[in-house]
């Protein structure tokens, strides 16, 4: 199997490039985000527990989150891998995959961190906030919010996959296709 964790800020295009990358190399896209998202407009009773920390930019508990990542892992057994995107936010999830892939007799091929400084990451979120429909998407304060959420407690998912030699920063800047190519370098030079 082929693991990739898309890292990086909210905002630095993990969504967009996880697109892209799930044609080109036949893998299955799971974003936390999105799930919350179906569940909260489905009002379910996980996407009820969500809400009231997505609408702050807080990380909903491990506890609903994890259980959420590991039914979309075991209802999928034929794939031939995944990139996860949005997830592990703390060193705790990052414990978490691993051992649900260990089940699967495998393991994270690689992270790769999307690097886009903040101002660049306000910008991009409150434009994305014209059309997503998002209200996380909306205000200021909680997309600087998600922004320091990111640095104290996910950046640490960078060092802990680092320790084992497995991550990667790549420039997040420029265009979508300038940022897919960097990308690819680095997903093909990858020990598989
Ligand atoms: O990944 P994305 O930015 O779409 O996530 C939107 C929100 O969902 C986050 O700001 C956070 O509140 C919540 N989330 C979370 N834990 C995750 C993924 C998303 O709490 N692993
Ligand atoms: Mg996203």
């Amino acid at each position: 199997m082929t693991n990739l964790i898309l890292f990086g800020p909210p905002g630095s295009g993990k969504g967009t490039q996880a697109d892209k990358l799930k044609e080109k190399y036949d893998l299955l896209h799971i974003s936390t985000g999105d799930l919350f998202r179906f569940n909260m407009k489905n009002d379910t009773p996980l996407g009820q527990k969500a809400k009231s920390y997505i609408s702050k930019g807080e990380l909903v508990p491990d506890s609903v989150t994890i259980d959420m990542l590991r039914s979309r892992v075991e209802e999928t057994p034929d794939v031939q891998g995944y990139i996860f995107d949005g997830f592990p936010r703390n060193i705790n999830q990052s414990e978490h995959l691993d051992k649900i892939l260990e089940k699967r007799g495998s393991s994270v091929t690689g992270l790769l961190m999307l690097e886009v400084a903040e101002e660049e990451i306000v910008k991009r979120i409150l434009n994305r906030g014209k059309t997503s429909g998002r209200a996380d998407d909306n205000d200021e304060g909680i997309i600087r919010n998600r922004f320091k959420i990111y640095q104290e407690e996910t950046t640490p998912v960078f060092d802990y996959y680092d320790k084992q030699g497995k991550s990667h920063k790549i420039d997040g800047q420029g265009s979508i296709e300038e940022v897919f190519e960097r990308l690819c370098t680095v997903i093909d030079s990858l020990k598989k």
